[in-house]
């Protein structure tokens, strides 16, 4: 089973080769990618497969429902690293409809550590509540909290002293929330940007 992942491999490898006779080269000796996406673990969202991206064109993090946790040491070493090294130029906090973390953050039971990692995701759902109530279908709500949860992230990671300092010095660096849906494959641009 596990040897078709090394054929799979083998067969991309010399399909790139065959192409392009410099390609790890070329893209071993350097990476200068334009974003760091910041995305759910979810298998069906890979970044570089639904976005068309080239290995070397995105720095990735991902990490249950794409949360921005401020004292989550991986995500902020990700992010400074991104910023800082690499100056990439658009940061992509990318959300997912049928998330199941956020279909776990909202159905009230207890599953384990994984409820203290998806607590805001409550918390953007407290904050909403009246909001969130209006919407009368389980599953138009759930979207619904996908949707703002991303939003939550996009400002917890604007508040990040590394991102402020990146604006302060002008670095011309975005923050996007986008999301994705499982069924139909298309990525939504859910406006609300962030810029310096
Ligand atoms: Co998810």
């Amino acid at each position: 089973m596990l040897q078709a992942l090394f054929d799979n491999n083998e067969h991309w490898a010399s399909g790139k080769l065959a192409d392009d006779p410099d390609y790890f080269s070329r893209l071993s000796a350097l990476q200068h990618p334009e974003f760091l996406w910041i995305g759910c673990s979810d298998s069906r969202v890979p970044a570089n497969v639904i976005t068309g991206l080239e290995p070397g064109e995105v720095f990735v993090h991902r990490n249950v429902a794409n949360l921005v946790h401020r004292g989550d040491l991986n995500l902020l070493s990700v992010l400074e690293f991104a910023v800082e090294s690499l100056c990439v130029k658009h940061i992509i906090v990318c959300g997912h409809y049928g998330c199941g973390g956020v279909r776990a953050a909202m159905d009230g039971c207890r599953h384990g550590v994984i409820d203290h990692w998806l607590q805001p995701i409550r918390d953007v759902s407290e904050a909403n509540a009246d909001a969130l109530d209006l919407v009368p279908d389980l599953e138009a709500r759930h979207r619904r909290l996908c949707e703002l949860s991303v939003q939550s992230q996009v400002e917890n990671l604007a508040r990040t002293p590394i991102i402020q300092s990146a604006w302060r010095r002008g670095a011309p660096l975005r923050i996007h929330g986008w999301i994705y849906a499982l069924d139909d494959g298309r990525l939504r641009d859910l406006n609300c940007s962030r810029h310096g």
